[in-house]
C-alpha cells in the first residue's frame, strides 16, 4: 500500500521528461505468484535537457530482480532502486540508449486491483492512473507516449487466451506446457493505456465493417457458460462504433476490438487500447438477470470506453490535471450516443438528476474542486463526478455556445491538430475558439471555478408596454481554497410561454445576447428586456439544463404547472414538476422537524396526476415525473441543519398524499401499460415498466398492504418488474411475512449469481429507518457476501452509506461508526475502493449537529487510526479541512 507522505502535486510544476521513450518491448512470464516481467526501454535524451540530468522512473512497491544497459549488467554505483523509484545516472548525451528491467511480481497478492492481479484464475491489468508502476519501473504518466510489443508466456491449460494491446503478432509452443502469443500497438500511447489479460474465458465473436470497408474481429471474453448474457454488450459495440463514425466521423484503427470481462474491478470499465476490460456487472444481461437500468448502463458504458479510442487514446492527456480532456468530453459523447439510441428528452432528465444529486453535493462540500484542478495528492480521488459529470456539462455548454455543426468543426479541427499528442483543456478551447470565433477565455472559467453557480431570476411584465424585463444575477459559492470568483458565461436557452401554449417572439431584446433560444449571461448581474410582447408570459429558463446551475426564479405555482402541462421542451416540463414539488417537500420536511402537521398541496398532486394519465406523452416521461424529488435532494434544498428522519416523513407525507388522492390513476396505468411478448431491452418497453413499477409504487402506499407487491413479484417474467416488486415489499413493508417469503425467494433463486444478489444486498441495504444497521451487519455474514470483490462491498456498505439517508445517518451515530470500521479493515487491502465509500460521508457538515458531531467523530477515529493509504488519508484530511 503506497502510505500518505502528504506530498502534493501542483499542475504548475509540469514540465516535459529529460528523456524521449522511443519504443517499449515486454515480456511477461506469467505465474501466480511470481511473475517475471522484463521490459526493454529504448530512450534518448530529449534535444535541449540537461546533459548531467538522471534518468528517474517511477515504481510502486517494486524489486529490482535485473537491470542492464545496451545488454550488459549495469554498474550498481549508476543506479539507486528503491520500491517506488530507479535512478540512473551516466546516461549518453544524445543518442539512443536501451535499458532493460526485470522485476518479479506476486499477481495474487495484489488486491489493490492495480497493476497486474488474478481475478477468478483470470490475470489482469489495470494501470490507469498510476498503476503500470507496480509492474515495472517506467516514465508512468500520460505525457510519455511510445509504441509497445508485448510477449506473453504462460501455462497453457490455465491461461489458453494470451491478450495484450494492438494486433496479434503470433504465437506457439514453449516447451513444458507454456505457450506464447505475441502483440504489436502500433499506435503511440501512454503506460495507462497498456493491458494484458490471460486465462480461460469463453468468446463471444462478430465482425464489423468500418466506414472505409475495413473488416473489424470483436470479441467480448466472459466466463464459461456466460456467453449469451453478451449478446446485448455486442449490439452495443456495434452500435456505438457505427454512431461513432456518424456522428464524429471517428473510425476504429486496430484489427481486433476486445473486451473482457472480470468480477473483480474498482471502477466501471477501462478503455485500454483495443482491449478493454470491464466490470462484468457492465457486460453482463438477459432478460432474467437485469433490469432495465442494467441494459441502458451496458450500452452506455460500452460506447463510453469504445468513444475513448479517439477522446482519450488517440488524443491523450498531458498530465492528470487534464482528466476532463478525457473524461468530461467521452462523458458528452456517451449521453449524446444514448440520447439518439433512446429518447433524449428522458435521457436528459435522467442526466440532470444523476447531475443533482451526485455533482452538487460534491460540489457545495469539503470535496469541490474545479472540472480542471490545479493540485492533488493522490489522482485515484480526482475521478470525481465533477470531472465526469461537470466536465461532460461543460463541454455541453461549448456546443450550445457554437452550435452543433461548428461544435463538431471544432472536434474535426482537435482531431487534426492534436492526433498522436497529449494535450491540455487549453488545446481543446482553443479549436472551439477556431471553428467558431467565439473568444471563449471567460467561457473556461467553468473549468477552473469549483462550486455550483446560483442564479437569481426575477421577471416583472409591463402590459401597457408590451415589454417584460428580466433580472439576473449569478453568485458562485466559495469552494475549498477559491474565496472569491469570477462571473462567468452562463448559456440558458428559453422560451416565452403564453397562456394558449405558444410562445411569444420578441420584437428586440436589450441587456443581454440572445442567439437563437440562448441568453447568454456573464455579467454578476443583468437587466434584460423583451419587447413586443403581447400578454403577460410564463418564462422558462435553462430549458434543456442548458447550464448546471442553480436557479432561483420564484414563480407562481400555477405558473409552474402551465409549464409542466405545456412546455415544448420536456425536460423543462421535469423541471417545472420538480420546482412545484420542492417548496412542498421542504415544507412537509420542516414540519416534520418542528412535529406540526404536513399540509401537502393539491395542485401538485393534480398535475402528477394528469401528467401520469396522459397518454400523449411518452410512459417513461411519466415515470420520470411520477418520481418525486429524492431525500437527498430535499436535503440540498435545505442546504444545511438537515435531519434525515424529518426530510424523510416529510416526503413519506407527500408521498400518501398523491397516493391517496386518486388511486384509479394509478391502478389504470398497470393495466393499461403491460408488456406482452417476449423481453425487449429497448427504451419504450422500458418506459413502460418503468411507468407501471412507478405507479405500483403509489398503489401499494394508497393501499396500505403487500398483496399488490407481492402479486406483482409472483408474476413478474422479468428481473425489472421483479426487482420493483420487492423493493416495494422491502421498503414499504419490511416486516410483513410477505416480504420475508420473497427475499428467500429471490436469494434461492439467484444464489449462483453474484451479480443478481448484489440487488438482493442493495434491496436491504436501503430499508429505511433505525434497524437499517443491523439488517446490513448480518448480512455481511451471509455466505454471498466476501469483503475481498468490490462490487459486493459497494452494493452493501456503499448503498447502505450513500442511498440510505435514514438508515446511514441514525441519530446515535451508529452509522458513521460502522462506516469509519470498514474504512479502516477495507483500506489495507484495496485503497481506492476505501477511498470511494468514504466519500458517502462528504455532505456531513450539512447535518444537524448532533448528527454533525458523530460524524465529525467518526471521520476523526479513521483520521488518528495511524496508517492509512495515501487515497483515505487525503479524502479524510480533505473532509475535516
Ligand atoms: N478511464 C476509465 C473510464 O472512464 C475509468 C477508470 C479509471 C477505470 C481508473 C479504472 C481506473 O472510462
Ligand atoms: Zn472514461
Amino acid at each position: 500500500m503506497r502510505t500518505e507522505d502528504g506530498r502534493i502535486i501542483h499542475l504548475a510544476d509540469y514540465r516535459r521528461t529529460d528523456f524521449v521513450l522511443e519504443r517499449v518491448d515486454l515480456t511477461f512470464e506469467l505465474d501466480p505468484t511470481e511473475t517475471r516481467v522484463e521490459a526493454r526501454l529504448i530512450f534518448h535524451r530529449r534535444e535541449g535537457a540537461d546533459p548531467a540530468a538522471p534518468l528517474v522512473l517511477d515504481g510502486d512497491e517494486l524489486t529490482l530482480a535485473g537491470l542492464l544497459f545496451d545488454q550488459v549488467e549495469m554498474e550498481p554505483s549508476r543506479y539507486d532502486a528503491t520500491p517506488d523509484s530507479l535512478t540512473i545516472r551516466d546516461l549518453p548525451a544524445s543518442e539512443p540508449f536501451e535499458i532493460t528491467i526485470t522485476t518479479v511480481i506476486n499477481p495474487e497478492a495484489n488486491t489493490q486491483l492495480m497493476g497486474l492481479y488474478r481475478t477468478n484464475g483470470v490475470y489482469c491489468t489495470q494501470c490507469e492512473a498510476e498503476g503500470f508502476r507496480r509492474i515495472t519501473y517506467f516514465p508512468d504518466r500520460p505525457d510519455v507516449l511510445a509504441v509497445y510489443t508485448v510477449n506473453i508466456i504462460a501455462d497453457k491449460a490455465s491461461c489458453p487466451l494470451l491478450l495484450s494491446n494492438g494486433n496479434f503478432l503470433g504465437g506457439a509452443g514453449y516447451g513444458e506446457g507454456k505457450h506464447f502469443a505475441a502483440w504489436f500497438d502500433p499506435h503511440p500511447k501512454p503506460s495507462y493505456l497498456f493491458a494484458l489479460v490471460a486465462g480461460d474465458l469463453g468468446v463471444v465473436e462478430d465482425t464489423f465493417v468500418t466506414m472505409s470497408g475495413r473488416e473489424v474481429a470483436l470479441r467480448i471474453y466472459v466466463e464459461h457458460g456466460k456467453e449469451p448474457r453478451a449478446a446485448y454488450a455486442m449490439d452495443a459495440l456495434k452500435r456505438s462504433m457505427r454512431w461513432d463514425e456518424e456522428a464524429f466521423g471517428c473510425e476504429y484503427d486496430l484489427d481486433i476490438f476486445m473486451v473482457v470481462a472480470v468480477s473483480d474491478f474498482n471502477m466501471g470499465a477501462m478503455e485500454n487500447k483495443g482491449l478493454n476490460v470491464f466490470n462484468d456487472k457492465y457486460v453482463l444481461a438477459d432478460p432474467e438477470t437485469a433490469t432495465d437500468q442494467d441494459y441502458a448502463n451496458i450500452e452506455a458504458i460500452i460506447a463510453h470506453e469504445y468513444f475513448h479510442n479517439w477522446t482519450g487514446n488517440r488524443v491523450t492527456c498531458r498530465d492528470w490535471f487534464q482528466l476532463c480532456l478525457k473524461e468530461g468530453l467521452t462523458v458528452y459523447r456517451d449521453h449524446e450516443f444514448s440520447a439518439d439510441q433512446r429518447s433524449r428528452a428522458v435521457k436528459r432528465i435522467a442526466e440532470v438528476r444523476h447531475l443533482k444529486s451526485e455533482q452538487f453535493p460534491e460540489d457545495a462540500g469539503p470535496l469541490a474542486h474545479p472540472v480542471r484542478p490545479v493540485k492533488y495528492r493522490e489522482i485515484n480521488n480526482f475521478y470525481t463526478t465533477t470531472v465526469y459529470e461537470k466536465g461532460s456539462e461543460v463541454t455541453r455548454m461549448i456546443a450550445t455556445l457554437v452550435g452543433r455543426e461548428t461544435f463538431r468543426k471544432g472536434m474535426d479541427l482537435y482531431f487534426e491538430r492534436h492526433d498522436g499528442d497529449a494535450a491540455t483543456i487549453e488545446d481543446f478551447v482553443k479549436c472551439f475558439e477556431a471553428a467558431s470565433g467565439r473568444d471563449l477565455t471567460q467561457f473556461s472559467l467553468w473549468y477552473h471555478q469549483a462550486g455550483t453557480p446560483l442564479v437569481t431570476v426575477s421577471s416583472a411584465y409591463d402590459a401597457g408596454k408590451g415589454v417584460l424585463t428580466l433580472s439576473l444575477e449569478q453568485t458562485i459559492p466559495p469552494t475549498p481554497g477559491q474565496a472569491v470568483k469570477e462571473p462567468m458565461h452562463i448559456p440558458l436557452r428559453f422560451g416565452l410561454l403564453l397562456a394558449d401554449g405558444s410562445e411569444a417572439v420578441p420584437s428586440a431584446v436589450e441587456g443581454a445576447e440572445v442567439t437563437g433560444d440562448v441568453l447568454h449571461l456573464t455579467a454578476r448581474r443583468q437587466t434584460v428586456t423583451f419587447s413586443g410582447i403581447a400578454s403577460r408570459p410564463v418564462v422558462s429558463l435553462n430549458r434543456g439544463f442548458s447550464a448546471p446551475i442553480n436557479l432561483h426564479f420564484e414563480q407562481a405555482p400555477a405558473d409552474l404547472a402551465h409549464i409542466a402541462r405545456n412546455d415544448s421542451d420536456l425536460f423543462a416540463r421535469w423541471q417545472a414538476l420538480t420546482d412545484l414539488a420542492l417548496p412542498n417537500l421542504v415544507a412537509a420536511a420542516r414540519n416534520a422537524r418542528a412535529g406540526t402537521p404536513v399540509e401537502p398541496d393539491a395542485m401538485l398532486a393534480d398535475t402528477l396526476l394528469a401528467i401520469a394519465a396522459d397518454e400523449t406523452l411518452e410512459p417513461a416521461f411519466r415515470a420520470q415525473a411520477l418520481a418525486l424529488p429524492s431525500e437527498s435532494d430535499i436535503a440540498r434544498e435545505l442546504a444545511s441543519n438537515n435531519d434525515p428522519d424529518a426530510i424523510r416523513a416529510g416526503r413519506e407525507a407527500v408521498f400518501a398524499f398523491v397516493a391517496g388522492r386518486d388511486p384509479a390513476v394509478f391502478a389504470a396505468l398497470t393495466e393499461r401499460h403491460r408488456t406482452e411478448g417476449p423481453f425487449a431491452p429497448d427504451a419504450a418497453s422500458a418506459g413502460r415498466r418503468a411507468l407501471r413499477n412507478a405507479a405500483l409504487a403509489y398503489l401499494a402506499v394508497a393501499e396500505g398492504t403487500p398483496a399488490r407487491a407481492a402479486g406483482a413479484f409472483a408474476a413478474a417474467d422479468n428481473m425489472t418488474d421483479l426487482s420493483a416488486a420487492l423493493g416495494v415489499l422491502a421498503h414499504r413493508f419490511p416486516d410483513a411475512p410477505e416480504t420475508a417469503e420473497a427475499l428467500e425467494a429471490f436469494r434461492a433463486r439467484f444464489a449462483d449469481n453474484a451479480l443478481v444478489l448484489d440487488k438482493w444486498f442493495s434491496i436491504q441495504a436501503t430499508i429505511p429507518g433505525a434497524g437499517a444497521l443491523d439488517r446490513v451487519k448480518r448480512l455481511m455474514g451471509s455466505p454471498h457476501f466476501t469483503m475481498a470483490n468490490p462490487n459486493r462491498v459497494r452494493a452493501l456498505v456503499g448503498t447502505f452509506a450513500f442511498a440510505n439517508p435514514t438508515g446511514f445517518n441514525r441519530a446515535d451515530g451508529a452509522g458513521y461508526r460502522f462506516l469509519a470500521e470498514q474504512i479502516l479493515a477495507i483500506d489495507p487491502k484495496n485503497p481506492q475502493l476505501a477511498a470511494r465509500i468514504l466519500t458517502a460521508m462528504r455532505s456531513w457538515r450539512a447535518l444537524e449537529e448532533v448528527r454533525a458531531d458523530h460524524a465529525l467523530n467518526a471521520l476523526r477515529s479513521i483520521s488518528n487510526a495511524g496508517k492509512l493509504s495515501s487515497d483515505v488519508a487525503d479524502i479524510v484530511e480533505r473532509m475535516l479541512k
